[in-house]
């Protein structure tokens, strides 16, 4: 009777505390179903009038996407060969979920290993990215992978958040910072999940993100891995005037970042300065969200994109830019420049933590950050790359998980050697 008793007791506790927990967060399975919106894009990307010869032939890439590129290949298989329902189902195939943290409806992938001891990590995306380009590394991590010289089983519980105004999650505060995304992303980890500890691995914005959560959570965060920094790569003299010396790899991605500083970089000042100008001129627009997003995924990625290992096709790019498109979120992701103008730190100073820092570089990324700059900012226990010797992944660029897939899944079970307790 004793007992019996005890075990309601403990029952009861236990249903208020998960119960009081789901109730706090609004914790919620989720399903993409954007069908509604599908005629009226389809009606839109087939009635938009384009050029029907290119003005200038002869401008190239430099001067933006070509004609030939936007018009004959993106758009016509958007109208015709595209399936949104097939895209929409292979995403669904993860597990989505929503939960309510300071006010925001944040959207996430949780995909869990079937090993009691996976560890946990948490995917950050960037702009003009979305959890979808993580697609291909999610599965595969969950998978455990057997270490014989380290006796180590290693796998992932995966969590793939979209970041505050992108696709499903609802768009923040105007102050709001990468530095509050990174205190709800924590309380996603830490009390909505229930992870003690974790680690992260961070993009383009969501670099700036995994930074903030690796500097300011270093009790929860136990190991970050960087595929950039939010950090202003030094120039060509900077690395000159301290005696580095650069790979032939190294130098393709260094003039990547030279361009980008000349001539790549009007986008990031529009959105800075003027993100209503341009996402409500592209609200409702989405052969020209297809320009401006498609545009940086073709010149921002490895020259070989779609081709093996890379899976960044145009199927890739048009089910991206359906995503940003039929949630309305083009005009909150673009807004992410204007809110934070600092983004990227100018002065190297290391992080509060001694949890370990990994890195690594592709050769076709938009920033060089040599090992002697990374490790001033952290624990830099790993400054890896497939060819060590030239230092960078000789595939892949800016959108690494869907660029080079297999170097990203080995970078990040690379996380497994240096976290606590694994
Ligand atoms: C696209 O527009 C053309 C011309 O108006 C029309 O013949 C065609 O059926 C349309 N295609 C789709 C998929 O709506
Ligand atoms: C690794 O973990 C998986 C899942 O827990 C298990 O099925 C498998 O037997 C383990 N392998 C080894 C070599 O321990
Ligand atoms: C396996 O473990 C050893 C020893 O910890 C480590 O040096 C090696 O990098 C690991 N291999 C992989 C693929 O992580
Ligand atoms: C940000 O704006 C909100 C109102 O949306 C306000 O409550 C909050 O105090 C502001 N935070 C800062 C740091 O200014
Ligand atoms: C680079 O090398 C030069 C010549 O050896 C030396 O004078 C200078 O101090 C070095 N700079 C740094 C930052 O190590
Ligand atoms: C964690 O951060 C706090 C606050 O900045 C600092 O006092 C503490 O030393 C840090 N812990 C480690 C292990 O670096």
């Amino acid at each position: 009777m004793g007992l019996t008793f005890r075990l309601v007791i403990t029952a009861a506790f236990a249903a208020t505390v998960l119960g009081a927990s789901r109730d706090t967060f609004n914790l919620k399975p989720f399903k993409i179903d954007l069908s509604e919106g599908l005629p009226h894009l389809k009606a839109l990307v087939n009635n938009t009038w384009l050029p029907d010869q290119a003005l200038y032939p002869a401008a190239g890439v430099d001067k933006g996407i070509e004609l030939d590129t936007l018009r004959d290949k993106l758009r016509t298989e958007w109208v015709t060969t595209f399936d949104w329902g097939k895209q929409e189902a292979e995403l669904n195939q993860l597990d989505h979920f929503t939960a309510e943290i300071e006010g925001q409806v944040v959207h996430f992938v949780h995909q869990k290993s079937e090993a009691s001891d996976a560890i946990p990590v948490i995917l950050l995306h960037g702009w003009p990215g979305s959890f979808q380009e993580f697609l291909p590394v999610i599965e595969p991590l969950t998978q455990p992978l057997f270490n014989a010289t380290s006796g180590k089983n290693v796998s992932f519980n995966v969590v793939v958040p979209s970041l505050p105004g992108f696709v499903f999650s609802s768009p923040p505060p105007q102050n709001s910072t990468v530095d509050d995304t990174a205190r709800i992303f924590n309380t996603l980890m830490s009390e909505v999940l229930g992870y003690s500890t974790y680690a992260v691995h961070g993009t383009d914005w969501g670099s700036g993100v995994a930074y903030s959560l690796y500097s300011s959570f270093n009790e929860t965060v136990r190991a970050a891995h960087f595929a950039f920094l939010p950090f202003t790569p030094p120039t060509a003299q900077d690395i000159a005037d301290n005696n580095i010396t650069l790979s032939d790899a190294q130098k393709v991605t260094l003039q990547r970042n030279a361009e980008w500083s000349t001539i790549g970089n009007g986008y990031f000042l529009e959105q800075t300065t003027k993100p209503n100008d341009i996402g409500l001129a592209l609200y409702d627009n989405p052969v020209g969200q297809l320009a401006w997003i498609g545009g940086k995924f073709k010149l921002w990625s490895d020259p070989r994109a779609g081709s093996p290992p890379s899976v960044l096709d145009n199927t890739a790019i048009l089910t991206s830019v359906s995503l940003y498109y039929l949630t309305h979120s083009f005009l909150s992701s673009v807004w992410i420049y204007a809110q934070n103008p600092n983004g990227f730190h100018t002065v190297y100073t290391p992080a509060p933590t001694d949890a370990p820092l990994l890195f690594s570089q592709y050769e076709y990324n938009l920033g060089l950050w040599p090992e002697e700059y990374v490790a001033k900012v952290g624990n830099l226990v790993s400054y890896k790359a497939t060819d060590n010797e030239r230092l960078v992944h000789d595939f892949g660029g800016h959108f690494a998980g869907l660029d080079n897939p297999p170097a990203l899944i080995e970078d990040i079970r690379n996380v497994a050697n240096y976290f606590p307790g694994i």
